[in-house]
Parts: C-alpha cells; sequence; structure tokens
C-alpha cells in the first residue's frame, strides 16, 4: 500500500527521454496519417458513428458491461427490448458525442465539462465524491494500491490544475505525450464515485480533437487497453509508485500508433463501402438515387420511414416504396421491433462487426 500524495502537474521529470522520443515520432506518424485521410472524406459524420459504436462497446466492456452489436443496436433504434446493458453502452456513446460537441464549440476541455459527461454515462447527478473511503484496489489481489484524494475541495483544486496543464500548454511538451500525463493524473484524482475510467477514455479522444491532431473523433485506446489490461493498471500503479513515467508514456504512445493504423484500416473500408453502395444504387435504382439518400442510409446502421420522408422530404408513401425498392435490391434488410419497421444497412452493420 502507498500513501503517497497525488503531485500537481507538471511532473517534476524529465519526460521527453530518448525511448519516448522516438515512438513519439512514430505515434505522430500514424495519427498524422489518419487525419490526412479522413480530412479528405465528405460526411465525416458516418465515419464518426460507424467507429464510435465499437468504442462505446470496447470501453464498456472494460467495465464488464457486456453487449452485443444486435442489442445495441436495438438500444439505439429505440426500439423495445434492448437490455440494461446496451442502454448503458448507448448512453456512453451519448456522452461521447456531447463531449465532443463540447469541445468543438468551446476549444477548452473544464472540470464542468467532465463532471457534464460523467452525469450522462452514469445516468445520475452525483457529481463529484464527496464522501471518503473510495480506494484503488489490485484487480487480482484485492489489495488496496491507493488512497484518493478525499474531499470536494482537495479534489477541485486538483482538477482546476489538471485543466491548466490540457488547456494552457505553458510546458511546451508535445500534446501525445501529454495525454499519458492527463490520463494518469484524471485517473488517479479518480473525482467520481463510478465511472472514471470512462470517462477518462472520452477526455483522450476530446484532446485529441482540442489540439487538433484529428478533426473528428475516430481514435480510440479502448480496445489496445482491452488487450494490454494487465500493463495499463501495473504501469499507472508504477509512476506513483517508482516515479517510473518512461514506461506509462511509452505504453500510451505504442497505444496511440497501433490504434491510429487499425482505425485508418477500418475507415478506409467503410469509406470504400459507402462508395460501392453509391455506385449500386445508382446503376439499380436510377429513380430514387440521390446523395442525401445514401448519407441517410449511412448515417446509422438503421433507418426508418421517418426518417426518409423527413430528410428528403417525401410523402410517407414515397418513404415505404423507396425502401422497399432497396430492401428488395438487396441493399437494407428490414425487421419489425416493436411497433416500428427498421430496416438495417446490413453490409455496414457487417463491416463495423466484423472489424472487432
Ligand atoms: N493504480 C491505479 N492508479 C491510477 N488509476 C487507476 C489505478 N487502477 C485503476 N485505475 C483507473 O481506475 C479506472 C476504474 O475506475 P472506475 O471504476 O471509477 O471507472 P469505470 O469507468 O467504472 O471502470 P473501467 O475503467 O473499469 O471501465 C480504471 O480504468 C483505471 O483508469
Ligand atoms: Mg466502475
Amino acid at each position: 500500500m502507498n500513501d503517497n500524495k497525488l503531485h500537481m502537474l507538471p511532473p517534476d521529470v524529465e519526460l521527453e527521454t530518448k525511448a519516448v522520443l522516438k515512438q513519439l515520432a512514430r505515434a505522430n506518424r500514424a495519427l498524422a496519417e489518419l487525419k490526412g485521410y479522413a480530412d479528405t472524406i465528405p460526411n465525416k459524420y458516418i465515419l464518426i458513428n460507424a467507429v464510435m459504436i465499437n468504442e462505446a462497446k470496447d470501453s464498456s466492456a472494460i467495465e464488464n458491461i457486456i453487449t452485443t452489436h444486435d442489442d445495441l443496436y436495438k438500444a439505439m433504434s429505440e426500439a423495445s427490448g434492448a437490455s440494461p446493458a446496451a442502454k448503458e453502452v448507448a448512453s456512453y456513446r451519448t456522452a461521447l458525442w456531447h463531449g465532443y460537441e463540447l469541445v468543438k464549440a468551446r476549444e477548452m476541455i473544464t472540470t464542468n465539462m467532465i463532471i457534464e459527461i460523467q452525469g450522462i454515462i452514469e445516468k445520475n447527478r452525483a457529481g463529484i465524491r464527496k464522501l471518503p473511503g473510495t480506494v484503488l484496489r489490485n484487480e487480482r489481489t484485492g489489495e488496496t494500491v491507493y488512497t484518493l484524494p478525499v474531499g470536494e475541495t482537495e479534489i477541485r483544486d486538483l482538477l482546476n490544475n489538471l485543466e491548466k496543464y490540457i488547456n494552457e500548454d505553458y510546458d511546451d511538451i508535445d500534446p501525445l505525450i501529454k495525454l499519458a500525463v492527463v490520463h494518469y493524473q484524471f485517473e488517479s484524482i479518480h473525482p467520481f464515485y463510478d465511472g472514471n475510467g470512462r470517462t477518462g477514455r472520452i477526455i483522450n479522444v476530446l484532446y485529441f480533437v482540442l489540439k487538433d491532431l484529428l478533426d473528428s473523433p475516430i481514435l480510440y485506446l479502448s480496445s489496445y487497453i482491452i488487450k494490454n489490461k494487465a500493463a495499463y493498471y501495473r504501469l499507472l500503479q508504477e509512476v506513483r509508485t517508482e516515479n517510473n513515467w518512461e514506461r506509462w508514456i511509452l505504453y500510451i504512445l505504442t497505444g496511440i500508433e497501433e490504434t491510429a493504423i487499425e482505425a485508418l484500416r477500418l475507415v478506409k473500408r467503410i469509406n470504400a463501402e459507402v462508395e460501392t453502395m453509391r455506385t449500386e444504387i445508382k446503376e439499380k435504382l436510377p429513380k430514387i438515387y440521390s446523395k442525401e439518400l445514401i448519407d441517410l442510409l449511412f448515417y446509422e446502421f438503421y433507418t426508418k420511414i421517418n426518417y426518409i420522408e423527413n430528410g428528403l422530404s417525401v410523402t410517407r408513401k414515397t418513404a415505404v416504396s423507396y425502401l422497399n425498392s432497396l430492401e428488395e435490391k438487396g441493399f437494407l434488410t428490414s425487421e419489425k421491433i416493436g411497433k416500428e419497421r427498421i430496416y438495417q444497412n446490413k453490409r455496414l452493420y457487417d463491416l463495423v462487426k466484423q472489424d472487432k
């Protein structure tokens, strides 16, 4: 057990070691490639939305909230019958979108925004921890590894210090290195009773956007953390017990490199699928083809009659006939869930699902 008090930022060690700088170059290269490609895509919403669904699923899985794509799809389409787990995953996705919109609008990441995001994930307004007694335990042995900062005042002071570190860039350290520092610090402050991991993982992606490393939130570390979970906890702890920043920073930078390469692959595949389907619909259903229709079909994994009706400003009857034609030609698969008929874009759905 270690009772060391959490230090304010910045860390008082040299962060930019030789090994770190080497891995930093690799991470930056992979990230720049992803950003460059994503910037050329006209309808970014499609990508963001598709990638976010896997992130919501992965990040929630770290917390042991396990759902399937099928279940999540029900929760997202607001059809009845979704499991509580799927609804929680859907809340994570809502929190992510909301956080992204806030960062775009405000160009800052503030304590209040973080509280708002956690409130959406947890669907409560408990806010910052007020009662003592929350500790971090070793997942395996149950032993207490760290006694958390106590009391709202102390937690708020630490969060203010973190907020400055995030937004002010007074130290001229590369943002990717700072991201590792921010994640460690946020998790160690552990400002909430629950949801700190998920909130921290959302802050990661918002930080990329804030620092213009990405325009769209399409890079997530959750899948990497799942794969390297034991190291994740161990290295967080080693920052505290051994002041071992280097290993922790290398862990995060490697994660950025790996996930950026994976994200680029997925994003390219999604984009190719949009184009293939566009060409095929143009060819097979020239009378109903429009750019707006394609956008609507890829807007989510599914569409509904009223989405087409409103999105294309057509009558309900026309919307139904469009959807029927699309289904006949195999572009959509419909299913009645509850009272509504949901039309699934199966190709997009399968593509995103297979990526897992
Ligand atoms: N030794 C440690 N030092 C700092 N942070 C830690 C340590 N052990 C765990 N954590 C952080 O605490 C998070 C878990 O906190 P909490 O249960 O509040 O979040 P969650 O979102 O509900 O869970 P999870 O992260 O498992 O999905 C972990 O994801 C990790 O980031
Ligand atoms: Mg938890």
